[in-house]
Formats: C-alpha cells, structure tokens, sequence
C-alpha cells in the first residue's frame, strides 16, 4: 500500500507527519511511500533527503491525496483536503472528534477510515509508543522555558562572579501534567529553583524526582477526574489554590502554565491581580492558550507585556521545534504503521478486536465508531473502590481479599506451630537447619515483596532475579574439582545439570541487572 504525505496548510503549521529516517523504516515494512514536494521543508526535511531515503516525491497535493492508500497527516484535515481524499482511503491524524463533528460527518460522508490519533487510549502501556499525544506536549513544554528564558531579562541559574551575585531565578509551573513534567526538568536542567503544583495529588514524586518542589494547596480534595486527567475542582478548592497562586506570583520570577481539562476550557488561575503582583521583568507563558488560556491576560499567538510582565500564549510550540515534534510524531505514526500491519506486507489491517486500534478508530469504513468503548484495563491498573482501611499484612500486592479475621490468623499460626513440633520431633536434625532456613527466607521474601507498591513490581523482580541467581553458586560447587572443596566427586549427571543450571541463572542474573540498570538510567540526567 502506498503511504501519502501531504504538506500541511495549517496556517503557522511546521510540522511533517513524518520524517526521511522514519520513511526506511516504512519500507522495511512493505509500504511504499510518497511526499509532497516541499512538505517537510519547514521541518529541515528537504525533498532530496526524502529521495535518499526511498520516497516518491509528488508535486501537487491533488495528486497526493488521490493516489494514496493511506495518508499521514498532522493538523485534522480541511474541507477541501476532505474533498481530495479517495474512497476506501484510511487517514491517519489528529482529529478531535469531539471539538469537530462537522468534520466527522464529512470524512464519513467520504467512505473512509480515520485513525484520529489523539483518540489513542493512552493508559495502556502498549499504546505508550504511539502515544503522540504524549510526544507532543513533551517538545512543547521544552520550548515553552526555552521561549521563557528568550523573553526573560537574566539567568536561570545562580552564579557567583567577580561582577556580583547573581540569584537563581525561580520558575513556577502551574499543572504537572506531561508538558508541565517536561517544563520542570528543563527549567531545573538550565539551573532555575521550580516549584509546581497540579490538583492531582499523586504528580508530587514526580515533580520531586525532575528536580521541582510540590507546592500543596491547602484543601483536601481529590483532583483525578479518570483516567489519569483531572476534573474541574470545587469552589472551595479553587479560593484556596487563587491564594497560593498569589503567594507565588509574587515571588517568582517567571510561571509557565500548563493546566487542562480534557473537553473544558482551561481553568483560569492567573489572575489580572496576580499579573500585576509580579515583578517588573517577569514572564509567564502559557501553553493553554488555545484553550481559552490559563492567564486572564494571555493573547492567543502572541506575546504580549502588561504590567511589566511578558505574557507569551504562542499556540504553535510544536512548530518552533519542528523538526524534533516531526521526527517523534513519525515516530509515533510508524509504530502504529507496525502494528496496523503485523505481517510486514505493506498492508494495513484495522482490528478492531484490539484494544488500542479500536480506540484510535473513530470512522471505520464511512461509519462512525467514535467514541469508542473503554478499553479494558489490567487489573493492577484499575483504581481501587473506597474501603475500610486493610489489616497490615493485607497490605500491597496480596491486598485483594478481605482482610483475615483475628480468629483465622490465630487457628493459621496453631497449625504452622503443630506442623513445626511434628517435624522437629521425627525429623533428623540436619533436615531441621535447612528446613527452618526455608521457612525464614520465605517470611522475609513475604515481606519484602508484599509491602512494595505495585508499581515497583518489575524493578524489584529484576533485581530479585539477579540475586536469587546466587543459587549458581550451588552448581559451581557441584561442578568443581573434588579436591577443591573437600566434596565428594558427584554423578555426572548432576554434574551435567548444574552446568545447565549455571547457563540459565546466568541470563537470570546478567539480564536482572541489565534491566535494573536500563530501568535506573531513565531516571538519571
Ligand atoms: P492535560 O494536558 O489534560 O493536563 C495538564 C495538567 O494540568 C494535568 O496534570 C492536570 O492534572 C493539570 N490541571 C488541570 N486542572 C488544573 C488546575 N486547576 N490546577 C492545576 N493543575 C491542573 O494532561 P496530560 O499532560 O495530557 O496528561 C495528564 C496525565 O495523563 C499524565 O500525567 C498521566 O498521569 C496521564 N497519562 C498517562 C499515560 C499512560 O498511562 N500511558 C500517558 C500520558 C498521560
């Protein structure tokens, strides 16, 4: 099937659906491909390097959209782009069926298959790799302190120089979302103090662990509204956060906000007393500006100085790093390229028995199949129903049943401690070390396991793996010279199966830690 890449007509619109090393990779998968000429040019991808890597170049979009199987895009398409589309076609691109019913109807109208990747359902962590979404907003809250530093009249970081001192400056994020998350790490990277607060309580380690400071508001209020988005707060809570806000305008020197809820417009938290409160110098931008704006005073694409403070509410954040959101979009769209066609045939095949296909699928064959069921989640993800608080040795993991009475807990310990006194009493007495050994290693295992959060499962198996592989040590020893422990000399074929032994628990502990390390630097700088 042949792949089409449009250029984008977007106003202000720099991006590419994809990029020339994504397009190798899109023919390894059977796929051929074809650009319009000129189409990533805003994007450093100039036709030439889409030639080397394999596509066609097509001069007009007409012909485009016409001889393609399926088209790539970014920027939900136009009326006229619709008009251009070939029946049977699919379309892959941001759509938001939500905020553009007409749009739907049109694209249904045309007897097509629209994959709208912002419908992706993003909690399953196979969806991950695709998640453009994700991908996006990340880039976004990069450039957003980049273009906060370029409006911002000093340095993020402190120095101490022969000229004087030079304070730190201290950067504020208002929601921790993925753009806020990216924001921190960056402002934190170029030196800044960051403080961040979002009303999902549960972004707090996150926040730390990126170098930020959570600052709390004072009320006890639940901000997750499902799904990992937050939901509009109550009156209260909002009063309280405007005064913390407050606090915080006045002390810091620049705020970047981030703060959305999915199909409302942004919350407003900057106020124009706020603004007025801040420094002479100070910046704010704020990336919910297309959303009607997190700040009272925010112009959407522009920047803008009232009260002495620059206000940037650029809404094309992406485009100003267009060749970093293109090359990870591209990215994006080949990994559901990979699992659109799992034969590597060059041909697509939209299962809508998949859960994260089913969810992209908003018009499956002209029919609209937006929006699409929840998908179903593995229990471990699913968020428990309030209940009483469980007894501590129900705690974690093993939590799922009700917590043991005190009667069953005392009749278990009376059958452990007959078993022990039957087998102390007929047992021989070497059997008795290692057995009270086992049951000891087994309690603490027990415990160790029982009281990390779920979360922390795979890091801890990792490393459990690897060091339970100690148990090569017994197969050394079986394999080793007889003279060199003083051992009897065993069977070979005891010999044979610790050299097998000694082969897996090796993969055991070198892969353990292989993947503990993998895992560990993805929190490293
Ligand atoms: P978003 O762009 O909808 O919202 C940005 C942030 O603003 C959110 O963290 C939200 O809690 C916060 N916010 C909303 N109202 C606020 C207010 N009044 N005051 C302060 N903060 C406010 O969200 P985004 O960045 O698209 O994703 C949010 C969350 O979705 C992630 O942090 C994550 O938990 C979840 N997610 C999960 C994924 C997965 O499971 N694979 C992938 C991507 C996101």
């Amino acid at each position: 099937m042949r792949i089409g890449i449009p250029a984008e007509i977007s106003a202000g619109e720099k991006r590419v659906a994809t990029v020339p090393e994504v397009v190798e990779k899109l023919i390894k998968l059977g796929f051929q491909v074809a650009v319009q000429s000129g189409a990533g040019d805003q994007a450093n991808c100039d036709d030439d390097s889409y030639r080397a890597a394999g596509a066609e170049i097509i001069g007009g979009a007409a012909e485009l959209w016409a001889g393609s199987d399926i088209v790539f895009k970014v920027r939900a398409p136009s009326k006229e782009e619709v008009a251009l589309m070939r029946e049977g076609s699919t379309l892959v691109s941001f759509i938001w069926p939500a905020q553009n019913p007409e749009l739907m109807q049109q694209l249904a109208a045309k007897k097509v298959t629209v994959l709208a990747i912002d419908a992706l359902p993003r909690m399953l962590s196979r969806a991950q790799k695709m998640d453009a979404l994700t991908s996006q907003a990340g880039v976004a809250g990069y450039r957003a302190v980049i273009e906060a530093a370029n409006a911002f009249g000093r340095f993020f970081n402190g120095q101490i120089t022969a000229a004087g001192k030079v304070p730190p400056a201290k950067v504020f994020i208002a929601g921790a979302g993925v753009a806020g998350l990216a924001a921190i790490g960056t402002a934190a990277g170029l030196g800044a103090i960051v403080r961040a607060n979002d009303t999902r309580a549960e972004v707090a380690d996150q926040v730390k662990s990126l170098g930020g400071e959570f600052v709390k508001v004072d009320y006890e209020e639940e901000g997750g509204g499902g799904g990992g988005y937050a939901k509009v707060m109550s009156e209260g809570f909002q009063q309280a956060q405007r005064e913390m806000y407050a606090k915080q305008a006045k002390e810091v020197d620049i705020i970047i906000t981030t703060a959305l809820i999915p199909g409302k417009p942004a919350p407003r938290l900057i106020t124009a007393e706020m603004v007025k409160s801040m420094k002479a110098g100070s910046v704010i931008v704020d990336m919910a500006a297309e959303q009607g704006g997190n700040c009272e005073l925010t112009e959407p694409g522009k920047a803008v100085v009232k009260h002495g403070v620059t206000i940037v509410g650029y809404t094309d954040l992406n485009s100003r790093l267009a060749k970093q959101s293109s090359t990870l979009y591209g990215t994006n769209l080949f990994r559901l390229a990979e699992e659109l066609c799992k034969n590597k045939d060059g041909v697509i095949d939209v299962n809508m028995e998949d859960d994260a296909i089913r969810g992209l699928t908003v018009i499956k064959d002209g029919a609209i199949t937006w929006p699409a069921p929840a998908p179903k989640l593995p229990a471990a993800a699913a968020k428990p129903a309030a209940k009483p608080a469980p007894a501590p040795a129900a705690k974690g993991h093993g939590s799922t049943g009700a917590p043991a009475s005190a009667g069953t807990i005392v009749a278990l310990f009376s059958i452990a401690a007959l078993l022990f006194l039957l087998i102390g009493a007929y047992a021989p007495a070497e059997f008795l070390g290692h057995f009270t050994v086992f049951v000891l290693a087994c309690f603490v295992g027990y415990m160790v396991v029982w009281n990390v959060t779920p979360a922390l499962h795979t890091p801890l198996m990792s490393v459990t793996n690897a060091i339970s592989s100690i148990i090569a040590l017994g197969a050394l020893v079986q394999i080793a010279p007889p003279t060199l422990f003083g051992l009897d000399r065993p069977d070979d074929w005891i010999r044979g199966l610790a050299v097998v032994a000694i082969a897996l628990t090796a993969v055991n502990m070198f892969g353990g830690f292989a993947v503990t390390k993998r895992m560990l630097s993805m929190f490293r700088k």
